[in-house]
């Protein structure tokens, strides 16, 4: 989706159903990114007009600041514990609602907090949706220990898995490495198709120095995709 306006309707749309799925008295977690933001000015706004009493564990600094600003209680996950449902965006969807996410660097904390979830709904445009994952770079958080000896563990798994010499981007702001929320670093796998995401899950996982992947398998319950009309449709 090119236009801005047309995504951001999209996004806006995706965003309200999710937020009319929450109910007083819920454990909420927020995502992070684009969509996200909508979704939580969209909540705080119900939220004050309907006095909702809701409980939030944010999944970045920016999405608690956020939020905090718009009058919702957010709170470490572990005053919470468990959580009723999570609404976050994602970089892309196939067809068994597998995710690629990380592109706002905030995988780690997504992880955890949809891992603490009841169900994690998922709030996406069109143009996130895919038959195969891999179109959008992989977002890999690395610990800053060890980078080189950790790359070249992934670039030996790529090649296992017939994907050699495929770019392993250091993740770059403002010419220097970016630094997540916990102060790691990402290496963005631009592999093109993941044909194995559990496999390349798997691999990722057993590598020393890799904090956590972008791979979010069997996290989400359902993806609402947002139109540029309004309408939104169920993954
Ligand atoms: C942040 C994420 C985001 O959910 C993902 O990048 C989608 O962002 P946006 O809604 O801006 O397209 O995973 O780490």
């Amino acid at each position: 989706m090119t236009d801005p306006a047309a995504a951001d309707a999209a996004k806006r749309a995706a965003a309200r159903a999710a937020v009319a799925m929450v109910q007083n008295g819920m454990r909420l977690g927020l995502g992070t990114g684009s969509t996200a933001v909508i979704m939580v000015r969209e909540l705080a706004a119900r939220a004050a007009a309907e006095r909702l009493s809701l409980r939030c564990a944010a999944t970045s600094v920016a999405t608690a600041d956020l939020a905090t600003s718009l009058g919702l209680k957010v709170e470490p996950l572990d005053a919470i514990g468990h959580l009723d449902m999570t609404i976050d965006g994602a970089d892309e969807i196939d067809p068994d609602l597998t995710l690629i996410k990380g592109g706002g660097g905030a995988l780690l904390r997504e992880k955890i907090v949809a891992a603490a979830s009841e169900r994690m709904v998922v709030i996406a445009d069109g143009a996130k949706v895919v038959e195969q994952l891999g179109g959008f770079p992989l977002p890999v958080e690395v610990l800053a220990f060890g980078l080189a000896s950790t790359q070249q563990h992934i670039d030996h798994l790529l090649a296992r898995m017939d994907m050699a010499d495929r770019p392993v981007m250091l993740r770059q702001r403002s010419g220097s490495p970016y630094r997540t929320d916990e102060g790691n670093l990402i290496l963005d796998l631009e592999l093109g198709a993941i044909p194995d995401p559990q496999a390349l899950a798997a691999g990722l996982s057993a590598i020393p120095g890799v904090v956590e992947h972008g791979l979010f398998l069997c996290l989400a319950d359902i993806a609402l995709i947002g139109q540029p009309d309004g309408t939104v449709t169920l993954l």
